[in-house]
């Protein structure tokens, strides 16, 4: 048996949002609103975690796939309601003691919520308990309705309810704790016979309290927590609510901001203090920064990490990390798998990818490194390429320490440059250099007299 099972819902279709993506997966601050929801949910540790899917079904494995957890998935074929969704969980259920519902499309539920409602329902032995809260405008919504004695009476959705329930302010959630044999008991009494010719999950309370069970009512601190999107224009007032609450915290947290203007920053992401944000920066996926770095301007880091007093001026960086002292830009690119050392400076219009880059190391200007392991202490001139690929397949480049690799030196992989070899300007190295050798690969300059004059002449 077990304690805790959660049920998420995620099988509606969300037509308005005019997207190829099932609603659930359409995204705040780059995560899927999904992913917000499972987030909570993972750190209260349920037995199992069931989805339920439909529309976009191959889409959100997908998506479950890469996230760290089994998931049990379950498929609601026909989308009949959120009665309806949960039946399809029924096995799930069975096995279970207290069981979380909640919905796939309403990001900001926090799992502090979530426990602080679990604890009063573990301590009140409700039937159920609903998560409430009073948004400035609960349309749209189902109302609570409370008994004399505070208790949940009912819930009423939007299309059937009275006047008077309209008044209510008080809304449902969609987040509920139940006992799970009381949501067994009522699920396949639940009927379709209302507004929306749907079953509705919300119907379970009556019958739950029918049951001699109680139905009490958990209402939450923050009003966001029931905030969801059915269009393009509210999934922008979440970003929006999402992204400002990301850097007010950064800002709790020491991090300067002067200017939050094109500032998006993802909830995954940690920033020292005293670490400068400048305008134009993207954050996103799982980045840690470190204390006393310049960020910015116009910067895009996505899954990086960043040690102490790195500075990062236009740059665009993937799946890399950069150690402590770096500076990297203006107008450069790390593509995934590069590890910039420690005070490395990689200058202006510098692309690296899949490479190490050892210690105060300096990649200045117009450089392509791939494939590369580098020392310490390597000086690059401009112009610098390694050539990685052969049309079939890449190799690998290694330079040594203290290794200077003049202007304009093209590597052609598998080649090594042995510690403090240097190659002469417009080299192209095809074979290794040993240690402390010169390589120089290119003919002498050949010197024609007169060559304008002889030019002229021929004309005429
Ligand atoms: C539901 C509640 C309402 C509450 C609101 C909070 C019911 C009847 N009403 O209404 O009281 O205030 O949520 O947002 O439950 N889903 C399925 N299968 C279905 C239908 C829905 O998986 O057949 C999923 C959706 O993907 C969504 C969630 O259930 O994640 C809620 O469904 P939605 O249609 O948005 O319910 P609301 O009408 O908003
Ligand atoms: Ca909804």
């Amino acid at each position: 048996m077990k304690d805790t099972v959660c049920i998420v819902l995620a099988a509606g279709d969300g037509k308005r949002m005019n997207s190829v993506k099932p609603k659930v997966l359409m995204e705040v601050l780059f995560k899927p609103m999904l992913g917000w929801v499972l987030d909570s949910v993972e750190k209260l540790n349920p037995d199992d975690i069931c989805v339920v899917t439909g529309n976009g079904e191959e889409q959100i494995n997908r998506y479950l796939d890469t996230r760290g957890w089994e998931y049990t998935t379950v498929r609601q074929t026909v989308r009949k309601g959120t009665g309806h969704a949960v039946m399809q969980a029924e096995e799930v259920l069975k096995n279970s003691k207290n069981a979380l519902i909640l919905c796939g499309d309403a990001p900001f539920m926090d799992e502090d919520t979530l426990k602080a409602a679990m604890e009063m329902h573990k301590k009140g032995e409700c039937g159920v308990t609903v998560i409430a809260a009073a948004p400035d405008n609960p349309f749209g919504y189902g109302r609570i309705v409370r008994d004399e004695k505070g208790d949940l009476l009912k819930i009423v959705e939007q299309k059937d309810a009275t006047i008077q329930e309209q008044h209510i302010r008080e809304i449902n959630s969609g987040a509920y704790w139940f006992d799970s044999e009381a949501l067994l008991e009522a699920l396949p009494k639940l009927s379709d016979n209302n507004a929306s010719g749907e079953y509705y999950l919300t119907d379970a309370i009556q019958l739950i309290r029918e049951s001699g069970r109680r139905a009490a009512v958990f209402t939450a601190q923050h009003k966001s927590i029931v905030l969801g999107a059915n269009t393009r224009h509210d999934l922008y007032s979440l970003n929006y609510f999402a992204r400002m609450a990301v850097i007010g915290d950064l800002m709790t947290a020491g991090v300067e901001i002067p200017c939050t203007d094109g500032v998006i920053i993802g909830k995954d992401v940690t920033i020292g203090r005293d670490t400068l944000i400048l305008p134009g920066t993207i954050i996103r996926g799982k980045c840690t920064i470190g204390c006393g770095c310049e960020i910015g301007p116009n910067t895009l880091l996505d899954n990086v990490n960043v040690g102490d007093g790195v500075k990062l001026n236009s740059v665009q960086a993937y799946s890399s990390t950069i150690e402590s002292g770096a500076a990297v830009g203006p107008f450069s690119q790390l593509r995934p798998g590069s590890h910039i050392g420690q005070n490395v400076k990689i200058g202006d219009f510098v692309e690296i990818k899949n490479s190490n880059i050892g210690e105060k190391t300096s990649v200045a200007h117009l450089t392509y490194l791939g494939d590369s392991d580098v020392g310490k202490g390597v000086n690059f001139g401009c112009g610098c390429v390694t050539a990685n690929y052969d049309g079939i397949k890449k190799f690998r480049t290694r330079i040594g320490d203290n290794a200077f690799i003049g202007c304009n030196t093209n590597l052609i992989a598998p080649v090594e440059v042995g510690e403090n070899a240097t190659t002469g300007a417009g080299s192209t190295i095809t074979e290794s250099v040993p240690a402390n050798a010169l390589a120089v690969e290119r003919t002498e300059t050949k010197i024609i007299q007169d060559w304008e004059k002889n030019k002229l002449r021929k004309k005429r």
